[in-house]
């Protein structure tokens, strides 16, 4: 009979073989995570509220009656806004029609309930949520006597929301104007801001300059000492392609005019943005917020993409974040009726995403994935050498792509891309074993040759 240890052997070597097979598998999963497509890492930063994309829900809650300007929020609007691609939707409110004239200035209980249903629907879909006071004409003409009546409101939707999710912002004032100069609303919003703060200590308040939010009167804006302040501004230009035809203008610029993307067409957007930009950079990179932008219905729908694109694009390559004015109504890109999304306006909105891929034959590269167009991928190579093979260079870059450093590139995404790692021999490390082993050789003869 074998002794003891002889007979357990196979079993040994089984085990082993069962032990090794189970943590390659394990470490394998490991592996699948952290190679996930970038897509999928985006999704996840949208969830963690990163506020980028989104839709206006206009004509409804600050219509002077939900339903009058012909819209009235569906549950469902918030899943079609969410599974397309949306992260946050803005929902403008006319309190001051729900809210008594004199003193204390109560806000109608069945009103807040509805807001809450519509707040309640669009959270659950883990979209960011603003609300605001839209549509108070009254202290754009007379502030001094609407101030108390403005504070008073946002003191009781404060104290209402106050333990709502950290994903609802508040937005003080849709486009002050007329007599609310940069004086007075400046002390407005100061006096607003304080009031909210007094249930809410961290939640986003959004502000916004007096001209109908327009970035020429950023310059005028102070921002009150507060970490959790967003700066937002409307972006209609020109205003004559945006607004033809628009039945609230008067005069109502003419029907027929198109936005064709020539260079100075262009240049005018690119002047504004960057206007906005650079102030945001001199006011410590407060995040920023295109609140509204949009073309009306009457503007042919083929200038109206082109714009819409042109203008979310250039945005996001400011860094400032979007919200698409609207829904369903007017300037709507989804069709209620058809029960369906304008497909061509949505493209241009949310863009399609391309696949871009690396190929190399030794070490590899992380970054391939799924990537929105106009946005960026970062593609390293994990190892520069690889036995006699040394990284050399990336082929199939673009203009628009740039080298970072050894092994590391940005690629511009405006297609799907295969990006090819260059690998070329290291001769120094070939020659240096060519030459251990010639002295070696040599030694061992001599070796060989003295013992003889
Ligand atoms: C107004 C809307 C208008 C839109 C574009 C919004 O701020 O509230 O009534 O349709 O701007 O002009």
């Amino acid at each position: 009979m074998a002794p003891l240890e002889k007979r357990l052997e196979p079993y040994v070597l089984l085990l082993s073989l069962l032990f090794l097979t189970i943590s390659y598998s394990v470490s394998r999963g490991g592996d699948d995570e952290r190679t996930q497509p970038a897509y999928y890492q985006l999704e996840e930063a949208i969830l963690e509220s990163e506020m980028r994309r989104g839709i206006n829900i206009g004509n409804a809650l600050e219509a002077p009656r939900e339903g009058e300007w012909g819209v009235y929020i569906r549950d469902e609007y918030f899943r079609i806004i969410r599974e397309a691609g949306f992260d946050t939707v803005r929902i403008p409110i006319k309190w001051s029609a729900h809210a008594d004239i004199n003193p204390p200035y109560r806000i109608d209980e069945d009103f807040f309930k509805r807001v809450d249903w519509v707040v309640n629907k669009s959270l659950e879909q883990n979209l960011i949520t603003i609300i605001n006071i839209h549509h108070y004409e009254e202290i754009m003409q007379d502030p001094f006597n609407h101030r108390s009546r403005f504070i008073t409101l946002w003191r009781q939707i404060s104290e209402h929301y106050k333990d709502y999710p950290e994903t609802l912002y508040f937005e003080l004032l849709n486009e002050p104007y007329g007599e609310l100069t940069d004086e007075k609303w400046n002390e407005l919003v100061q006096e607003a801001v304080e009031t909210i703060r007094e249930t809410n200590p961290t939640r986003k308040i959004i502000i916004g300059p007096t001209g109908w939010n327009s970035v020429y009167n950023l310059k005028g804006l102070v921002i009150p000492e507060d970490e959790n302040i967003i700066v937002t501004f409307h972006f209609y230009t020109p205003f004559e392609f945006t607004h033809q035809g628009a039945e609230w203008v008067s005069p109502s610029p003419a029907v027929g005019r198109k936005w064709l993307g020539t260079e100075a067409e262009e240049k005018t957007i690119l002047d504004e943005l960057n206007m906005a930009a650079q102030w945001a950079a001199q006011h410590g990179n407060i995040p920023l917020l295109m609140g509204e932008f949009g073309a009306y219905s009457k503007a042919d729908m083929d200038s109206r993409v082109r714009w819409t694109r042109f203008v979310a694009r250039e945005a996001e390559k400011r860094g400032i974040a979007w919200c698409y004015w609207e829904f369903c109504a007017g300037f709507g890109a989804y069709d209620p009726d058809k029960g369906e999304w304008r497909i061509d306006l949505l493209n241009a909105l949310i863009s399609e995403k391309h696949y871009i891929t690396v190929e190399t034959e030794y070490g590899n590269a992380l970054g391939a994935g799924w990537y929105d167009e106009g946005s960026y991928a970062l593609i390293r190579m994990n190892a520069t050498s690889w036995g006699f093979f040394v990284f050399d260079h990336f082929e199939g870059l673009g203009p628009r792509d740039m080298v970072i450093d050894e092994g590391t590139v940005e690629i511009y995404v405006d297609e799907s891309k295969v990006i090819k790692a260059v690998w070329i021999i290291d001769y120094v490390k070939p020659l240096a074993v060519a030459l251990i082993c010639v002295v070696a050789c040599a030694a061992a003869i001599l070796y060989k040759k003295l013992r003889s």
